[in-house]
C-alpha cells in the first residue's frame, strides 16, 4: 500500500517541478485585500482561523470553552505562573474531561491568539493550523486530526493532547522549559540543571582512557578525498512568478505575498532592485513563467512575460523573478539548477559521498500538508538521486521535513500511529534509492531515520533525527528532567561509539540541527556535548549540521567554558554548520565540500560555492552561475601559517576565527565573518551601529553562536 503510494506522488512530482502558472489575480488587488486582513489582524480576533468551528459547536461547548477561558484569563500572578497554570489547568480538564479533548486545545489555542505577542506562532508551534480547501480525509488512518472543518481548517492537536497528558505537572522545571520556549519566553530560561546529577551520565559508558585524550597516530595519512555537504533546500511549491518577493509575512512569493507598505501611484518596482545594485542601468527581468528543464537536462527558459506591460511598474514592491528571492524559499527551478550544478562539479572532484543534513519543505507552515511535506521530500530525493546516481548519500530528516512540523514521538509511547507513515515512507525511500539495504529498515525505523553507515574507507557516519531535541517537538518535553534518553538516541549513538573506539575507527557524526542553536532543550544539549567530550577526539573526528542557513561553526570547549572565556587549551571538538541552498532570508544559495584526509578522516580544507541570486533577477532568465566562493585556509589564514597538513580542526577554528571575533572592537573581521555567513549577498547585515561599535545583531550571531551549548548561546546574546 504504501509504496504503491510513493510511486504515485513520484509519478506527480514531475508535473510539479515542470509547470508553472501565470498568475491569475491581480497582485496588487491581492495587496489591498491582505493589507485590509492584516489592519484588522492587529486589532485582534479576526486573526482566529478556528472562529467558525467556534461558532458552529453547540451551545454547550461552546460554553464550556468561555467559561476555561475565563479562568485562564482572570489568573493571577506573573506571566510564567500564568502559564504553568494553564498547563497544569488544561491537564487537569482533559482528566476531568476525557471526551472533550479538542475543546480543551480548541480554547488553549483561543487563549494563545488573545495573548500572544506574535499569533502567528499559536498556528505553527502548538496546535498545527492549517488552511487549505480540502480536508484530509484520505489520511484518517494516520491522522488524529481532531477538529476538520471539512472545507478550510485543519486543526493538528493529537500532539499537544498527548504531551498534556504525559506532562509531568509537578516538575516545575519541565513547565518553565514549556513555558520559555512554547508559550514566547513567558518564564525566562531556567538555569541548566546539573546532569551529572540528573542522570549519572559517566555511568554511561566506562571512563576514558588517557590515550583517548588525543587523536589515534596515523602514518600513511596522505591521500586525500572530496566529500560534499548539502542542506537546507526548502522548496517552495507555491513560489509564484511575479507576486511579491519583498513581502511584509515571510516566506515571500506566494500568490498572497504581499507588503505592508503598498507601492504608490508613483512607485516604480525598478526602485527595489537598484537599492540591491545601484550600479544597474538597464533591465532586462527574468520574468519567464514556463523556464524549466527537460528530461535531459537543457535549460529552456521559454517566453518573456510582459508585467510592466500588463500591469504597470507599480503592481508591487519587488515582483518576483525565474529563480528565487530573498525573502522566498527555493522554487523548484533553483533546486533543480542547484543540483544539476552538484552533479557538474561531481565531474571534477569526484565526491565520494554526500552529506545531506536535511530541510526539505518550504516555511509556509499555514498551508503545509501531509501531502506537501511528502512531496517536498519525494521530489528532493529523487532528484539527488537522479544527478548524484552512484555516490553513497547520507541522508537526515530536517524539522521541516515531518507533519505536524517538527513533531517526532519517542518510539515507547502510543501514539495512534500517528507518525510512522513519514519515517516509513522515507525508510523505504531509502532503500530503494539504494542508499541501504532491506535489512536496514527495521535499525533505520526504530532511530527515528537515524543510522550508522562504515564507508569503504572505512570511516563510520552516525546520524541522528535532531527533532529528538529540538524545542519546537512537543514530544522532547515529557520527562526531560527525569529520562535523559526519552528517545533512545543517546544509548544508540553512545554504543556505536563505543565499538568504534574499540577499534580505533574514527567517526563523523550528523544531524540537522546543531545542538548550540538558541531552539535546542538546554539538557539535551549538554549531554551531547558530554557524549562528544567522552569521545573526542579520538573517535568523534568531525560534526556535521545545518539548520541555520548561515555559514557558521560552533567550538566545545572543555569543562563548560564558555566561548568568551576559552583559549586553545581548551578546544575538544567542533561542529560544521553548513550554509543553505534556499535564499530563505537574505542569503545566496551556497553548499560547501572538504578535503578530506585518508584514515584521520580529518578535513584539510573547506570549500564554499555558491551563486549570486541577485544576478538572475536581472539577467533576461538565463541561468545562475555558479563559482567557487572560498577556501577555508585562503580567507582565514591568507599568510598559510597553520601548517598544510594540519587539520582545519576547533583549535584551527578558535586561532584564526574565533579569537578575532571575540575582539569586538574589530569590526571588520565581525564583518568579513558576516558576509561570508550570508555569501556575500547585498542583504548581509551591517555589523556597525551609529556609534561606530559592533552591534547586537552581528555580536550574537557570530560570537554567541560560537558556544556549543544552546544555554550559553542564548545566556551570551544581548538584546
Ligand atoms: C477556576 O479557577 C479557580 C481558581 O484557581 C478555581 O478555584 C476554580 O475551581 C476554577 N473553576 C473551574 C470551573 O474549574
Ligand atoms: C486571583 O486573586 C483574586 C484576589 O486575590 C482571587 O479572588 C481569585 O480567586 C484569584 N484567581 C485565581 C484564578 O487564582
Ligand atoms: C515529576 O516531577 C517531580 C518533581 O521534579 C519528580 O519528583 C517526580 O519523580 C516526577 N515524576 C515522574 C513520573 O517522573
Ligand atoms: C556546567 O554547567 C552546567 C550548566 O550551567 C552545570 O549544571 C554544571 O554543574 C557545570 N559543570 C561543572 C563541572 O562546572
Ligand atoms: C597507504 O594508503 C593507500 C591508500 O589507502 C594504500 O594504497 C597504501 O597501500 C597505504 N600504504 C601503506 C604503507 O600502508
Ligand atoms: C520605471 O523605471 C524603468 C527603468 O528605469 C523605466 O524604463 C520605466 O519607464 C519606468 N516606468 C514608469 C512608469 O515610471
Ligand atoms: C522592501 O520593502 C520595505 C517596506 O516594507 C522597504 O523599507 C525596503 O526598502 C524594501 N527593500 C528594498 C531592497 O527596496
Ligand atoms: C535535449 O532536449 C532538448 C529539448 O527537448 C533538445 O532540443 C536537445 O537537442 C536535447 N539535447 C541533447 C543533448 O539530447
Ligand atoms: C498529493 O499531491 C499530489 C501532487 O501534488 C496530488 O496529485 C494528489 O492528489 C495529492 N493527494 C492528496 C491526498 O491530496
Ligand atoms: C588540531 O590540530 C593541531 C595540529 O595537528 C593539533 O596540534 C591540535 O591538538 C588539534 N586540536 C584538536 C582539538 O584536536
Ligand atoms: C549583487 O550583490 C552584490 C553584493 O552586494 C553586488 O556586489 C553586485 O553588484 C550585485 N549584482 C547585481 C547584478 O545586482
Ligand atoms: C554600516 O552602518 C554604519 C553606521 O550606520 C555606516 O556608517 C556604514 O556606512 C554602513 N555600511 C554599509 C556598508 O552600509
Amino acid at each position: 500500500m504504501r509504496s504503491v503510494d510513493i510511486y504515485f506522488v513520484l509519478i506527480c512530482a514531475v508535473c510539479v517541478v515542470f509547470s508553472h502558472t501565470i498568475p491569475g489575480l491581480n497582485s496588487l488587488q491581492r495587496q489591498i485585500l491582505s493589507k485590509k486582513r492584516s489592519r484588522s489582524r492587529q486589532k485582534g480576533r479576526s486573526d482566529d482561523l478556528t472562529q467558525d468551528i467556534f461558532l458552529n459547536l453547540p451551545a454547550r461547548e461552546i460554553d464550556f470553552i468561555n467559561l476555561h477561558l475565563k479562568n485562564l484569563t482572570d489568573a493571577n500572578g506573573s506571566k510564567c505562573d500564568k502559564c504553568k497554570y494553564k498547563i497544569r489547568y488544561a491537564k487537569s480538564l482533559v482528566e476531568e474531561y476525557p471526551e472533550q479533548e479538542h475543546l480543551v486545545t480548541l480554547l488553549l489555542f483561543k487563549d494563545c491568539v488573545n495573548n500572544a505577542y506574535y499569533a502567528d506562532s499559536c498556528y505553527y508551534e502548538n496546535f498545527f493550523i492549517t488552511t487549505k480547501s480540502q480536508n484530509f480525509e484520505a489520511f484518517n488512518d494516520d491522522y488524529d486530526a481532531g477538529i476538520t472543518s471539512g472545507t478550510s481548517v485543519n486543526f493538528f492537536d493529537n500532539d499537544f493532547l498527548h504531551l498534556l497528558k504525559n506532562f509531568n505537572v509537578s516538575s516545575d522545571l519541565d513547565l518553565e522549559y514549556y513555558c520559555y520556549f512554547k508559550d514566547h519566553r513567558a518564564c525566562s530560561l531556567p538555569k541548566t540543571p546539573d546532569i551529572e546529577q540528573l542522570f549519572d551520565i559517566q555511568s554511561w559508558w566506562p571512563e576514558k582512557k588517557p590515550e583517548h585524550y588525543h587523536q589515534p597516530v596515523y602514518k600513511n595519512n596522505s591521500e586525500r578525498f572530496n566529500v560534499i555537504h548539502v542542506t537546507d533546500f526548502h522548496i517552495q511549491p507555491r513560489y509564484e512568478l511575479g507576486a511579491e518577493s519583498n513581502c511584509t509575512e515571510v516566506p515571500c512569493a506566494l500568490p498572497e505575498s504581499y507588503n505592508k507598505k503598498l507601492p504608490g501611484k508613483d512607485y516604480n518596482f525598478t526602485t527595489y532592485y537598484k537599492n540591491l545594485d545601484p550600479t544597474i542601468e538597464t533591465f532586462n527581468f527574468s520574468f519567464y513563467p514556463d523556464a524549466r528543464y527537460t528530461e535531459n537536462d537543457t535549460y529552456i527558459k521559454g517566453d518573456y512575460y510582459d508585467f510592466p506591460k500588463y500591469r504597470g511598474y507599480n503592481f508591487n514592491n519587488a515582483p518576483a523573478t525565474s529563480f528565487g528571492a530573498y525573502l522566498s524559499d527555493a522554487p523548484e527551478l533553483l533546486m533543480n539548477n542547484s543540483l544539476i550544478e552538484i552533479a557538474k562539479l561531481q565531474a571534477e572532484k569526484k565526491f565520494e559521498l554526500v552529506l545531506f543534513t536535511g530541510d526539505m519543505v518550504d516555511h509556509d507552515g499555514v498551508h503545509c500538508t501531509p501531502n506537501i511535506t511528502k512531496d517536498a521530500e519525494v521530489t528532493a530525493f529523487k532528484l539527488v538521486k537522479k544527478y548524484l546516481n552512484n555516490i553513497p548519500i547520507m541522508p537526515a530528516l530536517g524539522n521541516h521535513d515531518s507533519f505536524p512540523y517538527a513533531q517526532v514521538a519517542p518510539n515507547k509511547f502510543d501514539r495512534n500511529n500517528s507518525y510512522d507513515y513519514n519515517i516509513e515512507d522515507m525508510v523505504n525511500l531509502w532503500i530503494n534509492n539504494e542508499w541501504f539495504e532491506g535489512k536496514d529498515a527495521n535499525d533505520l525505523k526504530k532511530h527515528y531515520t537515524g543510522f550508522s553507515y562504515v564507508t569503504n574507507r572505512g570511516l563510520k557516519i552516525i546520524a541522528l533525527n535532531s527533532n529528538a531535541y529540538y524545542g519546537d517537538n512537543l514530544w522532547a518535553y515529557i520527562d526531560q528532567t527525569t529520562d535523559g534518553d526519552l528517545f533512545g538516541n543517546w544509548k544508540f549513538l553512545v554504543d556505536e561509539l563505543l565499538e568504534s573506539e574499540e577499534k580505533g575507527q574514527r567517526v563523523w557524526i550528523m544531524a540537522h540541527i546543531p545542538p548550540n542553536n538558541y531552539d535546542v532543550l538546554p539538557i539535551q544539549s549538554r549531554i551531547f556535548g558530554t557524549i562528544i567530550e567522552r569521545f573526542a577526539p579520538y573517535t568523534v573526528a568531525n560534526m556535521f549540521f545545518g539548520h541555520t542557513h548561515r555559514d557558521q561553526f560552533s567550538i566545545l570547549y572543555s569543562s563548560n567554558t564558555t566561548a568568551a572565556d576559552a583559549v586553545a587549551e581548551d578546544v575538544l571538538s567542533m561542529s560544521w554548520v553548513a550554509q543553505s541552498v534556499t535564499p530563505y532570508t537574505k542569503f545566496n544559495p551556497s553548499f560547501k565540500w572538504y578535503e578530506v584526509e585518508n584514515e584521520s578522516f580529518n578535513i584539510i580544507n573547506a570549500y564554499n560555492y555558491y551563486t549570486q541570486l541577485n544576478i538572475t533577477f536581472n539577467n533576461g532568465g538565463e541561468e545562475p552561475k555558479w563559482e567557487v566562493e572560498y577556501s577555508a585556509r585562503d580567507l582565514y589564514d591568507p599568510e598559510h601559517t597553520w601548517p598544510e597538513d594540519a587539520p582545519l580542526n576547533g583549535t584551527f577554528w578558535h586561532n584564526y576565527v574565533a579569537k578575532p571575533m571575540w575582539n569586538t572592537s574589530d569590526i571588520a573581521f565581525n564583518q568579513k565573518f558576516m558576509d561570508y555567513k550570508y555569501r556575500l549577498s547585498p542583504l548581509t547585515p551591517n555589523c556597525t551601529t551609529d556609534k561606530g561599535k559592533l552591534n547586537n545583531v552581528c555580536f550574537n550571531d557570530n560570537n554567541c553562536f560560537l558556544n556549543f551549548y544552546s544555554d550559553s548561546n542564548i545566556n551570551c546574546q544581548k538584546s
